[in-house]
């Protein structure tokens, strides 16, 4: 962690995480605490407090150590919850609300606030339920809304408060709202990853004392910037990749190829076989990813041996986060049980597991992977789970099966790389859908599976809206994997977004 940044604390918001990511767009260094985590956020050179979804007024209420707030001398930005807080700690009332309201309102600045400098009437989202109805003297109101009621608050010179969501995209001018509040700091520390990278080397180097270390990889991007890190590091890690046969078409071919011309060592071990065999007869989602997950540490720990040394995963700030925080979803709770399962709890406790991409959100995963100069098509790969083709073939994992999504996914692909599609894509793949139905090939009846394309965009993956493909690049792939690979008659596009959905089909 680097000693200066702006401390974002966390009140519960499910946008809390949104705040850091645009704080670091704008170049600067951000980190989440908890409410009782200010004092040792050292010395920040701003403070935000987050939203929530308690009232200021509920027992138990999460609060902040306001006189040491007060003390640092830095400005302060309420964010709803936030400013409630600090409507209350500079002695006004906040009133409990019966109903959330919650979305578009103008935002009408009052001229000469320094928040708003540079800002024009524009679309803001809300969403609270709390009002402050009493304000305390001294206390300006800098906006209100198209009706005229408040909306942001000046409690002194460094601090304010708004009944808004700066951080979401529906607040157009958001950014600038970010931005102004920034320039009250005093030289806010800048985030800029040459330097960061500097930053990371020299925590490993210290962290891992001339230990070993061990690192499996799975040619994702994650657990690849993270060897090659600790490469630059100079530490002496040992790459495993377990080969579980759930793989894309070539794949760990591909990866040994990559880590080659990356110019580190793996040790790739084929447990293809035994990964078939534990599957045969499977088909609830949860066994079969039990079953997967508990085989891939078997192998993976009997290839480390008894003596485990130091154990690097590619673990992201999101995962962190989401383990602190007590909003969580499915995608979190799925990558938190994969980096968070007993034996690395045990081995964490021991102070022996290595994180050093903890902090950085996937984007920047990739700008430090091109910091250490990582090849663009590596650090461009879609994220791929765990699991693997698993997660994409419902039903019996089969040999045969697997075939079909290999070949369909290979069509698929190439047609997203050939149109300029697949990095406007977050994810895209080909997946079975093990329902027959009646079909004509050449002048013969066929009766067959079908295939199911899916192409999403998304930030993190934690919402996803399906990719509005050109007709085109989707006939060809249509007509291609009709052409080409055997067992399938019928194609279909997957139109649906996350929520409800889920990105992978189980
Ligand atoms: P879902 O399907 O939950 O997926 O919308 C969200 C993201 O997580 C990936 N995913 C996984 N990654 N182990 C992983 O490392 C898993 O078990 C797993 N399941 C899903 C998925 O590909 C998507 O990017």
């Amino acid at each position: 962690m680097l000693s200066r940044q702006i401390a974002v604390i966390d009140f519960g918001s499910q946008y809390t995480q949104l705040i850091i990511r645009r704080i670091r767009e704008l170049g600067y260094y951000s980190r989440l605490f908890q409410p009782d985590e200010l004092k040792s956020s050292g010395h920040p050179a701003a403070v935000i407090l987050s939203g929530g979804p308690r009232s200021t007024r509920d027992e138990g209420a999460p609060d902040i150590d306001f006189e040491f707030l007060r003390s640092l001398g830095v400005p302060v930005l309420g964010v709803c919850y936030g400013m409630q807080l600090l409507n209350l700690k500079h002695g006004g009332q906040v009133t409990p609300g019966t109903k959330r309201e919650y979305g578009p309102v103008t935002l009408q600045p009052e001229p000469g606030c320094p928040l708003f400098e540079g800002m024009t009437p524009s679309q803001i989202w809300m969403s609270h339920s709390d009002t402050c109805t009493q304000l305390a003297d001294g206390t300006k109101v800098v906006a209100r809304n198209q009706d005229g009621v408040p909306i942001a608050l000046q409690f002194g010179p460094l601090f304010y408060g708004i009944q808004f969501h700066p951080e979401v995209s529906h607040s157009h001018q958001g950014l600038q709202v970010l931005k102004n509040f920034l320039a009250l700091a005093d030289d806010p520390p800048r985030f800029e990853m040459q330097s960061f990278k500097d930053h990371l080397i020299a925590e490993i180097v210290r962290e891992v004392a001339g230990r070993p270390v061990v690192c499996g990889v799975s040619g994702g991007v994650d657990s690849t910037v993270l060897a090659v890190l600790l490469h630059a590091a100079g530490v002496d890690v040992r790459c495993i990749f377990v080969d579980h046969g759930l793989l894309r078409k070539d794949e760990a071919v591909e990866v040994q190829r990559n880590f080659g011309i990356l110019g580190i060592e793996i040790e790739t071990i084929d447990a293809s076989a035994r990964f078939l065999t534990a599957l045969a007869g499977q088909t609830d989602p949860e066994k079969k990813r039990a079953v997967i997950g508990n085989l891939f540490l078997d192998v993976f720990w009997d290839a480390v041996g008894q003596e485990v040394p130091l154990f690097a995963q590619g673990t992201l700030y999101p995962d962190v986060i989401e383990s602190a925080t007590s909003s969580s979803n499915i995608a979190s709770k799925i990558k938190t049980h994969h980096n968070r399962v007993d034996r690395i709890l045990e081995l964490q406790r021991e102070g022996r597991v290595l994180e050093p991409l903890a902090e950085l959100f996937k984007d920047e995963v990739r700008a430090l992977g091109a910091a250490l100069g990582i090849p663009h098509d590596i650090l461009w790969r879609h994220p791929f789970p765990g699991p693997g083709l698993a997660v994409r073939c419902p039903g019996e994992v089969t040999a045969e099966r697997l075939t079909i999504i290999r070949e369909a996914d290979a069509i698929f692909m190439r047609q997203l790389q050939d149109s300029g599609w697949y990095e406007k894509t977050w994810q895209a793949y080909a997946a079975l859908v093990p329902v027959r139905t009646v079909g004509v090939k050449g002048d013969e009846r066929s009766y067959e599976f079908a295939i199911s394309l899916r192409a999403v965009t998304s930030e993190d993956a934690m919402t996803a809206d399906w990719a509005r493909l050109p007709y085109e690049v989707l006939a060809a792939t249509s007509n291609e994997i009709l052409n080409h690979v055997k067992g399938i008659n019928r194609v279909l596009f997957d139109i649906s977004t996350k929520p409800p959905a889920s990105i992978e089909w189980e």
